[in-house]
């Protein structure tokens, strides 16, 4: 695609994966073992875009160690610096330096969305739009932004989670743009919550003539903000993913289905029902990985039973006495059965961590 960039947005707090985000951006946390961020990286590329900004907040560090100067990728990659998480359409306007007068395209750092944006991006670039956002169909539109389009099918308005929705559009968390949105960003106010609004800009283009029209997007979606998206997010990749075994799997092992076992991963008198991925260096022992499960790098798991989970890296699941499902496991947790009398449950938890005991 000739001359335009991409824009990521990778800042923000990540408040609603706490604790897993105390520590870490929530952009780098893997579905089917890759980061999302990397997966955002991927769909730019694969679209033809080899320009990309990354805004990046607190966690600069961080996702600048991940991602470097993006020629694993064979993309060049710029960071963009933002104080605070002031709003999706604060991120457009501090990014004008970068992006200049080029068409461009926005992509939420956190979202994964199946079959990339080929489609979409040269459908833009092949038009005389000025803005086109991406829709898709929900079943409760009232938990979204909801578009609500003309007769021409050009978008007429959009409104953050109405309670009585025109529509079932939601917006899906990317976007593009040509230079005309630094004159939205530069115009429009603050809302309530303090933030900049990327809605608010689109409405202002509209408002003032400009050309915004939607593309509906067909496959799912996902915006990964809660631990129950990222399950969702990992089960759907880990379904549709080319698996491989690359790692060690000894005879008295039983794998099932759509399986990955990453080199120097050991699997060990255990079963595994796919879909289902074993990280790197990651040790299975006299145990079962059911389906849905993405384990990640350098963990072990022993004698223990696991399914619809996603666990971090250095984590150990040793000796546990029920099945484990439905849950994400941060970075070096330790969940072990203890010999130590008093018989008691015993825990060092973060903040915000949730347990959900038998
Ligand atoms: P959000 O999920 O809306 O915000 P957040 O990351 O702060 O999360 P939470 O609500 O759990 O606190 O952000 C969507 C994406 O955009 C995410 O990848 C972070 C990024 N972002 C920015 O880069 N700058 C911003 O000012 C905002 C609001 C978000």
């Amino acid at each position: 695609v000739d001359a335009m960039k991409g824009l990521i947005l990778s800042g923000g707090k990540g408040t609603r994966l706490y604790p897993i985000t105390y520590t870490s951006a929530k952009q780098l946390v893997p579905i089917a073992n890759k980061p999302v961020l990397f997966r955002v990286i991927e769909a730019i590329r694969d679209a033809g875009i080899t320009d990309i900004g990354i805004v990046v907040g607190d966690t600069a560090p961080e996702i600048q160690a991940a991602v470097g100067d993006g020629s694993r990728w064979g993309v060049r990659v710029q960071y963009i610096r933002q104080e605070a998480p002031l709003g999706l359409a604060h991120a457009v306007k501090i990014s004008q330096g970068y992006l200049g007068d080029e068409r461009f395209v926005m992509f939420l750092g956190d979202n994964v969305i199946q079959g990339g944006i080929s489609r979409l991006i040269s459908q833009f670039a092949a038009s005389d739009w000025n803005c086109q956002i991406v829709l898709k169909e929900v079943a409760e539109p009232q938990h979204y932004g909801v578009a609500e389009l003309d007769g021409d099918g050009r978008i007429l308005r959009l409104v953050e989670k109405p309670r009585e929705p025109r529509s079932n559009l939601a917006l899906v968390g990317i976007y593009m743009f040509d230079h005309h949105v630094f004159e939205a960003v530069n115009a429009i106010r603050p809302s309530w919550r303090g933030e900049l609004e990327i809605t608010d800009a689109i409405q202002y283009l509209v408002d003032h003539g400009y050309r915004v029209y939607p593309y509906i997007h067909k496959g799912w979606w996902i915006d990964t903000g809660k631990p129950g998206d990222m399950l969702a997010a990992n089960s759907l990749v880990l379904d549709e993913m080319e698996h491989r075994i690359e790692g060690f799997v000894d005879a008295d092992s039983h794998i099932e289905g759509k399986v990955t076992v990453e080199k120097g991963a050991q699997v060990i008198n255990s079963v595994i029902r796919g879909p289902a991925i074993i990280g790197e260096a990651s040790r299975i022992v006299n145990s079962y990985i059911g389906p849905f499960t993405s384990i990640y790098h350098h963990v072990v798991i022993e004698s223990s039973e696991i399914e619809h989970c996603i666990v971090l890296e250095n984590s150990r699941l040793i000796d546990l006495p029920a099945r484990l499902e439905d849950s994400l496991i941060g970075r070096n947790v330790e969940i072990v059965r203890s010999p130590i009398k008093p018989k008691a449950y015993k825990m060092t938890l973060g903040d915000n961590s949730r347990v959900g005991l038998l």
